[in-house]
Parts: C-alpha cells; sequence; structure tokens
C-alpha cells in the first residue's frame, strides 16, 4: 500500500486524482489550507483510507510535516488570479520550489508536478511566467519529477464551460475576446487524473514532461458555439478586441472572485494546445475522451426546463 501526499486535492482537477488513487488501494494524504472545508473528499475512499491535513505550500514546517513518509508527493496548487500573499510568484514559483526542495530533502521517491500549457518564461502573462520558473525551481531541486502540462480541463466542476454557460444564462451575448480565434485543445479531468496516476507508477516517466490535450482543437469561439448548441439557447458572440477586454478587466479584476483580470486576456493572447515533438497523454497509454461525448452530461443542467431536447 503507497502513501500518496496531495496538495490541491480539494480543487477541481484535485478530487478526481484522490478518487483515482484510492481505488488503488493507496493511503492518502490530502494537503489543504482548511481541512474542515475539504471533508467531502472522504467519501472518496474506504474508511481511514484518506485523511485530511493542515498544510501551505508557503510554510516550510507545514510540507514536511505532511510528506514524510510519502512515497509519491503530487503538488496540483495553482491560481488563476492573485489575493493577498497568494502571488504568482509565491504559489507558481516558491511554493513548487519548497515542496520540491522538501521532498528531496526527505528522500522521496516520486514527485508529479502541475504545471499548464502556454507556461512561457517570457510570456506577458504572469500566470504562464510564473509556471514556467516554477517547473525550473521543481527541476533543479528535483531533477527527477516529473511535469505535466495541461491545456483546459474539462469536467462537472470545470470553470471553464460552466462559467460561459452561466454567463449564457443571464447575458444577451457572450464575448469573444481578441476575436475568439485562440486555439485550445480541451481534455477530460479524469484523464488528467489517468495520467497522473499512470506516470506515478513509471520510473520511465521520471524527469519528464507531458503536454496534455484532448483528440480536437478548438477556436474559443468555436467553443463557444458548441456550447451554446448544446445548452439550446441563442446568444449573440460579441468580439471584443484585446485591448478592451484588457481595460474592462482592470475593473472586474476586483470583483471577490474576478471573472476576468488583465493577467488572463494576456494569457488568451497564447494557443494551449500541445505541441507536436512533446510528450503526451498517448505516450502514457491514455486516450483521451472527447468533449462531445461528455460535456453534454453535465452542460444539461444549463438547457432551458432542465433537460436535453433532441
Ligand atoms: N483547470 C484547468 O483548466 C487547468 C488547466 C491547466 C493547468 N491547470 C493547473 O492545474 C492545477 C489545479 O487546477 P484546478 O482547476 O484544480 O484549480 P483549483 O480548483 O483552483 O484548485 C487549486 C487547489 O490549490 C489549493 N491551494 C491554493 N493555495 C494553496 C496553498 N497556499 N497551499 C496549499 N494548497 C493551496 C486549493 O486549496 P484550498 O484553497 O482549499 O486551500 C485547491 O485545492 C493548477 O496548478 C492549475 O494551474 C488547471
Amino acid at each position: 500500500m503507497r502513501k500518496i501526499t496531495i496538495f490541491g486535492g480539494s480543487g477541481f482537477v484535485g478530487r478526481y486524482l484522490v478518487q483515482k488513487f484510492a481505488e488503488e488501494e493507496d493511503l492518502i494524504r490530502i494537503a489543504v489550507r482548511n481541512p474542515i472545508a475539504a471533508n467531502f473528499l472522504k467519501p472518496l475512499g474506504e474508511v481511514g483510507q484518506i485523511s485530511l491535513l493542515q498544510a501551505s505550500v508557503l510554510k516550510a514546517e507545514s510540507i514536511t510535516k505532511v510528506i514524510e513518509g510519502a512515497d509519491v508527493v503530487i503538488n496540483l496548487v495553482g491560481i488563476l488570479y492573485e489575493k493577498g500573499p497568494q502571488t504568482f510568484e509565491a504559489i507558481h514559483v516558491e511554493g513548487a520550489r519548497l515542496v520540491a526542495k522538501i521532498s528531496a530533502e526527505l528522500g522521496i521517491p516520486t514527485l508529479l508536478h502541475m504545471s499548464a500549457l502556454g507556461a512561457n518564461e517570457n510570456s506577458r502573462s504572469h500566470y504562464a511566467s510564473t509556471k514556467a520558473r516554477g517547473e525550473e525551481a521543481v527541476l533543479k531541486e528535483f531533477p527527477s519529477a516529473t511535469i505535466f502540462r495541461p491545456s483546459v480541463i474539462f469536467g462537472p466542476e470545470d470553470a471553464f464551460l460552466n462559467r460561459f454557460a452561466e454567463m449564457a444564462l443571464i447575458s444577451p451575448f457572450l464575448p469573444l475576446i481578441g476575436g475568439g480565434k485562440t486555439k485550445f485543445q480541451p481534455i477530460y479531468v479524469e484523464n488528467v487524473a489517468e495520467a497522473f496516476l499512470k506516470a506515478s507508477f513509471m520510473k520511465e516517466a521520471q524527469g519528464k514532461t507531458y503536454e496534455l490535450g484532448g483528440p480536437k482543437i478548438y477556436t474559443f469561439k468555436e467553443l463557444m458555439n458548441y456550447l451554446l448548441k448544446t445548452i439550446h439557447r441563442k446568444r449573440l458572440l460579441l468580439p471584443v478586441p484585446f485591448g478592451l477586454a484588457k481595460l474592462m478587466s482592470t475593473l472586474t479584476q476586483f470583483f471577490p472572485t474576478p471573472p476576468l483580470t488583465p493577467d488572463q486576456v494576456e494569457l488568451l493572447k497564447t494557443d494551449t494546445i500541445v505541441s507536436s515533438q512533446a510528450l503526451t497523454a498517448e505516450d502514457l497509454a491514455i486516450f483521451p475522451s472527447s468533449l462531445e461525448a461528455l460535456a453534454p452530461l453535465y452542460l444539461n443542467r444549463y438547457v432551458p426546463h432542465g433537460s436535453h431536447r433532441d
């Protein structure tokens, strides 16, 4: 029975990883800032299989406590906007470095680290540049770490299709930032979880970076058209130039949960698709599921009158 520590286990992707590793009968420690709020994860395993421990990737002593004795450490922690001490630099670079450094010092055999497609040191998006510097810091401290770079991830709790579907419930239009030309390769959340699980058993995955994308590439506009068709709603798709989106985002960034920040506008300028020379999900013997097969199952709740009219 392996011991797995997961940072970020309470997030959207995290809960699927917890479930996948629980099916392997691994003992799982989930490192969360607020264990009580993460109690919903316990039923994903057998009694006593999942424990919730208080930790932050910003606090070295808390990291040491939750990874001591682990066979596999997984760091999923990431943020889309900054708040207080939760800055891109602190979470994506320094937090990632600390987890990797302490894992190496404690002789943890396997470290799996979550990054993102589009990670690029030279990006004008701080999300993307800090994700790249985080990868570098992790590999410097723990050269055999496995890095994952997914495109946008879809699934029942995603913050992408759900967010625009919610917007379509109340707005007569959906914005096409930058004209909606940016390309995405959405991957299903369970396929991402499978990638982590498979890599956790594979010596040959150590020190490698995997780019994770689904079977099809879409422009943002194609995704919005697909979404509207799926939820049976007609809305205007309104092109919003990047400059105007940036201006609007200087205001929306101050919302308690910002719908758009200037950094996200920068991020939207770059395609997030798997590059031709990259190792991919297929190299882990995973054949990603299609958006069309799965998204309607959870987008159903946005269809007028609550059910599909086929
Ligand atoms: N979702 C996507 O489409 C997508 C695409 C590409 C890459 N990614 C990457 O995948 C990872 C997971 O994404 P997600 O969508 O699951 O995000 P999420 O739902 O926002 O989850 C983030 C997790 O990080 C934890 N966290 C935040 N600050 C922390 C801290 N200081 N110490 C410890 N834990 C902390 C959160 O826990 P608490 O707040 O409860 O403490 C939560 O469990 C991120 O690194 C993200 O950049 C996601």
